[in-house]
């Protein structure tokens, strides 16, 4: 017999014990909302979606199951690595087979905390020249960001804290956890 989740209210992972932050239900009613978003402003576009491996796994999952309008998915992965020269990280895209030229390209990211990442990603994507490029994060931390990125598309704008749960690990555990939890304080 299928179950409804019993929703914990604090989850220990590792060292470090998280509260309950954004249960799975208000998780699910985010996500639709942008999906409806992304249904008008794509029609006809035959957009193709970017994931970001391995944050936004779940998210894409979810976000997937309520777009309508005809898309496709792709799966990169981001290795950084130090420039000798400068402080700045660089950004190299891993798993990017399709051409991007000339399409409708909206990454789908788990989480912009400085945005670091995604000003990089969203630069080399741009050299590829896309018709259009967009962002849609589940997730995003304004306190936190030290570079301007347009976030088209934003679940929850949440304080500079800690988060798991949903695709988000802490050293790679609680990816599998169902909802949303914080580092308690
Ligand atoms: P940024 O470059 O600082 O914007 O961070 C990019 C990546 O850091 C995200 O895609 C996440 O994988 C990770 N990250 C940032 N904040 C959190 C968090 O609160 N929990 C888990 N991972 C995070
Ligand atoms: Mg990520």
């Amino acid at each position: 017999m299928r179950q409804k989740p019993i929703i914990a209210r604090v989850t220990q992972i590792k060292d470090k014990r998280f509260e309950l932050f954004i249960p799975a239900p208000e998780l699910s009613d985010k996500i639709s909302g942008l999906a409806q978003r992304i249904n008008q402003d794509y029609a006809g576009l035959d957009p193709l979606f970017v994931v970001v491996l391995n944050g936004a796994f779940m998210f894409a999952a979810d976000l997937a199951k309520f777009v309508s309008i005809p898309c496709q998915f792709s799966f990169i992965r981001l290795a950084s690595y130090q420039n000798t020269r400068s402080t700045g990280t660089l950004t190299e895209i891993l798993g990017l087979r399709e051409n991007i030229a000339g399409r409708h390209v909206v990454i789908v990211e788990d989480i912009v905390d400085t945005a670091l990442t995604m000003h990089q990603l969203v630069l080399q994507l741009q050299q590829r020249q896309p018709a259009s490029l967009q962002v849609a994060t589940l997730l995003c931390k304004p306190e936190a960001m030290q570079k301007p990125v347009d976030l088209k598309y934003v679940g929850f704008e949440i304080a500079n804290r800690f988060v798991v749960g949903y695709g988000l690990d802490y050293d790679g555990f609680g990816r599998n956890l169902p909802d949303l939890y914080v580092l308690g304080e």
